[in-house]
């Protein structure tokens, strides 16, 4: 492992984290750290903490518009929290996830669609889900010059399929699949690759055996990053919190607490007080009662 740090983590002004720097930091053993935004202050909190990448996940269609899986995600929804997540971040790799239907249909939809993320919306790159099936689909994309991060094991656009969010490759033919799939898209060009919910094991060996960056959600220790959905991190989402979440706040108790704090201050009139008031001078109000008259 070198002791050169590729991206300063807390620096105010560092460099902008660029796709070779990811695979820099895959050759120099220094782990890659990426969370998910979909707005402008998160966006800018999580720059600021020095985070390598940022996310816009479409996890939105769960965490933020309330909806039971990401599939009712369009490319709107994605498009305008995009937008609000690069006005807030300038040095993180913003990735825009492709929404379920943007890139299944045909390839030149798929092309156009990922393009949308980078000319109206400000991002750095885009990520789908799937493997050897998406392969033209990405070598499309990356021959445009839009970067591409693959996504393994539990897709949740396929959750149907799937029979539901559940951990993948944990049978010997499942695992040898993924480990092909990996394969192939680095041979597809993606840059990175998310690998959700799979054994650790399986995981490390695969990030040993590719040479672009793998980013971890709930696949160990031995990938070359991680990623976090950041209201579960946050304990903002309180539906259901995965077994792989390490949960550092909760910022759902948090508001709770400011919310009934509010409310009883409103309806026991201790707010507003004064410091929270509008003066207007007693000259002018006595010329405002003589107006009145
Ligand atoms: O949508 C999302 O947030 C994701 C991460 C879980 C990797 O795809």
């Amino acid at each position: 492992m070198s002791t050169t740090t590729i991206s300063p983590s807390t620096s105010q002004q560092r460099k902008k984290v660029t796709t070779l720097m990811f695979r820099q930091k895959k050759e120099h053993g220094e782990p890659i750290t990426m969370l998910t935004a979909y707005d402008y202050p998160t966006a800018m909190a999580i720059d600021k903490a020095g985070i390598d990448s940022i996310l816009v996940g479409d996890s939105l269609g769960m965490v933020v518009l309330g909806y039971e899986n990401t599939l009712p995600v369009t490319m709107e929804d994605m498009l305008h929290h995009a937008r609000a997540v690069s006005r807030g971040a300038k040095s993180a790799l913003l990735v825009g996830d492709m929404p379920f239907m943007s890139y299944q249909v045909s390839v030149e939809e798929a092309v156009r669609n990922a393009g949308r993320f980078l000319q109206q919306a400000g991002m750095d790159a885009v990520k789908l889900e799937g493997g050897r099936e998406r392969a033209d689909v990405v070598r499309a994309i990356v021959g445009t010059g839009i970067p591409v991060m693959g996504h393994l094991g539990l897709t949740p656009q396929s959750v149907h399929q799937l029979g539901g969010f559940r951990a993948q490759g944990k049978t010997a033919s499942a695992a040898k699949r993924l480990l092909e799939d990996a394969h192939i898209l680095e041979e597809a060009g993606v840059f990175s690759l998310v690998l959700e919910s799979v054994p650790a094991r399986l995981a490390e060996y695969i990030s040993k055996q590719i040479s672009i960056p793998t980013i971890g959600i709930g696949a160990g220790a031995g990938c070359d990053g991680q990623v976090l959905v950041t209201h579960d991190l946050l304990g903002l989402f309180e539906r259901f919190t995965p077994k792989f979440v390490k949960q550092y706040a909760n910022f759902h108790a948090e508001m709770n607490k400011a919310f009934t704090e509010y409310l009883d201050d409103v309806e026991t009139k201790r707010f507003p007080a004064v410091e929270h008031t509008v003066e207007m001078s007693d000259d002018e109000w006595d010329m405002f009662q003589k107006e009145i008259k």
